[in-house]
């Protein structure tokens, strides 16, 4: 493996906390609850984007380039990450959102417009062809883009979650604690992928449950084998020996309520209970859903009393920010 010697820019405050929630714990009756708080890798309100973007950006200014080209929601955490990141290295930065400009830019897509970064904006159908399009229209002006996928999901972006694996099994070792589960929202991939290629190469013995933010039954049967193949992109990326397959992927359903980014009871409750017994601000998309699924999950049993529980806290709290009507809704 040569993960040291790749090209990364820092982006991220790593290592992120490894903190208990006792509060929650006790409240919930069981398991043992920790939470790794990548909600607090700093860059632009912090978030998952930031480990991914240092392999990004690294492998952009290793290749020249002097753009950011990516795409996303309109309040895509990944967008605001990918504006702040340009930013931070001297690049210019091209976003593509969904939908119409609103009038007033809240959550995000402010962040977006403080950052800098330029925004075209289409409906959703045209997305891929935009993302073909707009880095020719910028070489033919002569400009070096670097197209990042949506949510930074490829090989090179998931390796952040491999260094992010190998950091939490630090910290395990360090201060004596086993997990048994580890819990966390997925939607491309990338974070998944990287966790579950960090966990095979260190050697981590718990389970991994990525809980399924966006995708319904249908779409969702390939997502086992999209997140194995990113993760064995990553591998060849870095080195490693170890290949996955679909069936070492296990993805959580059933928790996607009125659809992507459609809050509901679930996320209303759990980020109410995060935030008024731990202090803890998860965010309406991603962790109120993937942690409103793990309450659930726990009411339900399926976890043993004496087990402990990791919930990856992946940050988006910037969108909380443009939720207020859904979130004070009872
Ligand atoms: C806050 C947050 N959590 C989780 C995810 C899911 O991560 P991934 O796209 O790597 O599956 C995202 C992706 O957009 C996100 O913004």
């Amino acid at each position: 493996m040569h993960i040291a010697k790749l090209p990364r820019f820092l982006l991220a405050q790593l290592p992120t906390p490894l903190e208990k929630l006792p509060r929650l714990s006790q409240g919930l009756g069981g398991p043992e609850l920790l939470i790794k708080r990548d909600d607090q890798t700093g860059l632009a309100l912090g978030g998952n984007k930031a480990r991914k973007l240092e392999f990004l950006v690294g492998d952009a200014l290793a290749k020249g380039c002097d753009t950011l080209v990516t795409a996303g929601a309109a309040q895509s955490n990944h967008c605001r990450q990918t504006a702040a990141a340009a930013a931070k290295a001297g690049l210019k930065c091209e976003l593509i959102l969904n939908g119409k400009k609103p009038a007033l830019p809240e959550g995000n897509l402010l962040l977006d417009e403080l950052l800098g970064a330029t925004q075209h904006w289409i409906e959703r159908p045209q997305r891929a062809a935009k993302l073909q399009e707009l880095p020719e229209q910028l070489r033919a002006q002569g400009r070096k883009p670097y197209v990042i996928g949506v949510g930074g999901s490829n090989g090179v972006g998931a390796t952040g979650y491999v260094v992010a694996m190998i950091e939490l099994m630090d910290q395990l070792r360090t201060s004596g604690q086993h997990v048994d589960h580890v819990l966390f929202g997925t939607s491309s991939g990338g974070t998944q992928a990287g966790i579950e290629l960090g966990a095979r190469i260190t050697g981590f013995t718990g389970k991994i449950h990525g809980l399924s933010i966006d995708k319904d039954d249908e779409e969702a049967e390939d997502y086992e084998l999209e997140v194995a193949d990113i993760a064995n992109d990553c591998a060849a990326y870095i080195g490693a020996e170890v290949r996955l397959s679909r069936s070492d992927i296990s993805v959580v359903r059933g928790y996607m309520g009125q659809g992507y980014a459609v809050v509901g009871d679930l996320e209303r409750e759990a980020i109410r209970l995060m935030a008024r017994c731990e202090g803890i601000v998860l965010d309406p998309v991603y962790a109120g859903r993937a942690f409103g699924a793990l309450v659930d999950l726990i009411r339900k049993r399926r976890f043993r009393r004496e087990e402990t529980v990791l919930f990856w806290h992946t940050g988006g709290a910037p969108a909380l920010f443009a939720y207020a009507r859904e979130l004070l809704q009872r």
